[in-house]
């Protein structure tokens, strides 16, 4: 009997978190330390459409599960699959409501695992069209960027209706993601910003501008090695983002030692309010002692992890 298996990597924003709304470019970097794995086998009379797909850890929201249904039904009509005696388990290491992508990898794993149980492979287009399916039960207007980052390989530069583009590492370079515990609702974050950008247009679009820029020499700051600059891009960018309104006491608390633990730089990263910081260590020995005064510190999970050169 055929099992057929699918996997994704998760996702985290370096830099340009909600200006990236605004038009202004981001850049995101697979994170491939938590992930997706999905397991398909055929089991006589069971499939149902529903949640009881699921097994395993996975929760996620009520509109990221149906997004997940839809998705699954699109792809096995593209795959020319009949939906009956199939069972899909799940089982997702990522926390979600985290900013790390939950909803999409889960997608993308399932498309993997469908296109792996019809023998096809599967073009990126393929799966960035059947992933953005169900990106848009769970976000609404999904800018595409947690898809097209979770299927790469290398740091994404991306500006919405502009080509993608990958940046070429100068050096490796060492983060700490640590979680600070609250599940944090994106969509809301996303509209308090905008809220603002409408009451203030003008002092908030040179909070956008700003970011842009900084987003800008942080490309240069990772193609040139310059981590010590990327460290001070990266406060810069936190600077902004609580000056909008996004972030809170406890990343704000985790942001603070992890500075004084001797981070170069560190912000908070995805949609704020809750979720993770990403901190920028000084090399691979710090990053896991940081990882550890994180933790305690409060952080309630923590992921030292290298960004490589390839
Ligand atoms: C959330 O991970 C990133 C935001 O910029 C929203 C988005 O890009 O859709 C806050």
């Amino acid at each position: 009997e055929k099992t057929a298996i699918g996997i994704a990597h998760s996702k985290l924003i370096l830099i340009g978190e909600h200006a990236v709304v605004h038009g202004q470019p981001a850049i995101a970097i697979p994170f491939p330390l938590i992930g997706v794995e999905t397991v398909i086998e055929r089991v006589p009379g069971t499939v149902k459409m529903d949640s009881s797909f699921y097994h395993g850890p996975l929760y996620l929201a009520p509109e990221a599960l149906q997004g997940i249904v839809k998705c699954v039904e699109a792809s096995l009509e593209y795959l020319e699959i009949p939906c009956k005696d199939l069972l899909i388990r799940i089982n997702s290491s990522i926390p979600p409501g985290k900013g790390l992508g939950s909803s999409a990898s889960v997608a993308i794993s399932v498309i993997r695992s469908l296109f792996d149980f019809a023998d096809r492979e599967c073009t990126d287009e393929e799966l960035l069209e059947l992933a953005n399916v169900a990106e848009t039960y769970a976000h609404g207007a999904p800018s595409g960027l947690d898809t097209l980052t979770i299927t790469s390989r290398s740091p994404v530069w991306y500006k919405k209706e502009n080509p993608i583009d990958y940046i070429d590492l100068g050096e490796d370079f060492h983060f700490i993601v640590a979680d600070s515990g609250r599940v944090g609702d994106t969509r809301t974050s996303v509209e308090s910003v905008a809220k603002l950008l409408k009451s203030a247009p003008k002092r908030i679009q040179r909070k956008m501008d700003r970011i842009g820029e900084l987003t800008h020499q942080a490309k240069h700051a990772l193609e040139r090695a310059s981590k010590h600059f990327l460290g001070q891009l990266l406060n810069e960018a936190q600077k902004e983002l609580e000056s909008l309104g996004v972030s809170d006491a406890g990343l704000n608390k985790l942001i603070y030692f992890a500075r004084k633990e001797g981070a170069l730089g560190a912000k908070l990263t995805g949609g704020g309010n809750g979720g993770c910081i990403i901190a920028l260590a000084q090399n691979e020995v710090h990053s896991k002692l940081l990882a550890e005064k994180l933790k305690k510190y409060g952080a309630t999970a923590v992921w030292p992890f290298v960004l490589k050169k390839h």
